[in-house]
């Protein structure tokens, strides 16, 4: 099913994330990869301490909406990482937001991040690493020595309610290009950042007032129509979101 505009703005003026209702709708449509980057990223800042000048990580940053979002409410400075969005096309909105002092846009690769270790005050991540951060030891190996000890991580990826561990129910296999071969569930996502040894958790919920994060995923496909319809209705029983809040051990 198509939503009208109205529909959609509607749909998107949602009290529980004040200060992503101050950014232009259209701004967000346009500039959306998948999800409603700006609830997901005001759900961490809710929940992290984003003081002004500190140095924060946005990893798989896409067009980078939500790293101008950090600057602009918490005026930190952020480094908008991505593989694929050319830092180039994200400096254009970047400066278009007036942020070009404190969001710096630079291509990188989870696998081989261009940083010093404990360079990073936090870091946050949205609806990206699970596409390529679900290895063994990768957390460890290529992003947690990145943030200094003391340092916030927040992550949101898209999850199962449960593990599915013997393979994905059927309904969902013609839609695995969608990366939903990549999802986990809400547990396993804190045993993999736990295994690493480098981090303690702060917050691990899958959004839990009112089974919100499943609201939140079923609301985001309906907006960006991310998904084919079929999908849609398929997902919305046991696909949520899981937010996880960590803190790098000392
Ligand atoms: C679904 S988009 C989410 C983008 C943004 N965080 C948002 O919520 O709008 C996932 C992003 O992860 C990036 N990505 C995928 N693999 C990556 C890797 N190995 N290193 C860095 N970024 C990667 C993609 O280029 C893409 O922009």
């Amino acid at each position: 099913m198509n939503y009208s505009k109205e529909q959609i703005l509607e749909m998107m003026s949602d009290n529980s994330y004040p200060l992503t209702l101050k950014y232009n709708p259209d701004w967000i449509l346009e500039n959306a990869m998948g999800s409603h980057c700006l609830w997901l990223q005001e759900s961490l800042t809710q929940n992290m301490k984003l003081t002004p000048g500190m140095r924060v990580l946005d990893l798989g940053c896409g067009k980078a909406i939500g790293s101008i979002f950090l600057a602009k409410e918490f005026e930190s400075q952020v480094w908008a990482a991505d593989l694929r969005i050319t830092p180039s096309e994200n400096w254009k909105r970047i400066c278009d937001m007036n942020c070009e002092d404190k969001v710096f846009p630079i291509k990188a690769d989870a696998d081989d991040l261009p940083f010093a270790d404990d360079f990073f005050d936090a870091m946050v991540s949205i609806n990206s690493l699970f596409f390529y951060a679900t290895g063994d030891g990768f957390l460890r190996e290529h992003i947690f020595k990145h943030i200094k000890p003391g340092g916030e991580i927040g992550i949101v990826v898209p999850s199962f309610q449960h593990e599915y561990t013997n393979g994905l129910p059927e309904k969902y296999l013609p839609y695995m290009g969608y990366g939903i071969d990549k999802y986990h569930a809400c547990a396993w996502w804190e045993t993999h950042f736990l295994k690493s040894n480098m981090v303690e958790i702060v917050l691990c919920d899958t959004f839990p007032t009112d089974n919100n994060g499943n609201e939140l995923y079923r609301k985001s496909a309906c907006i960006f129509n991310a998904h084919e319809e079929p999908f849609n209705i398929l997902a919305w029983d046991d696909i949520t979101f899981t937010r996880i809040i960590a803190r790098r051990k000392p």
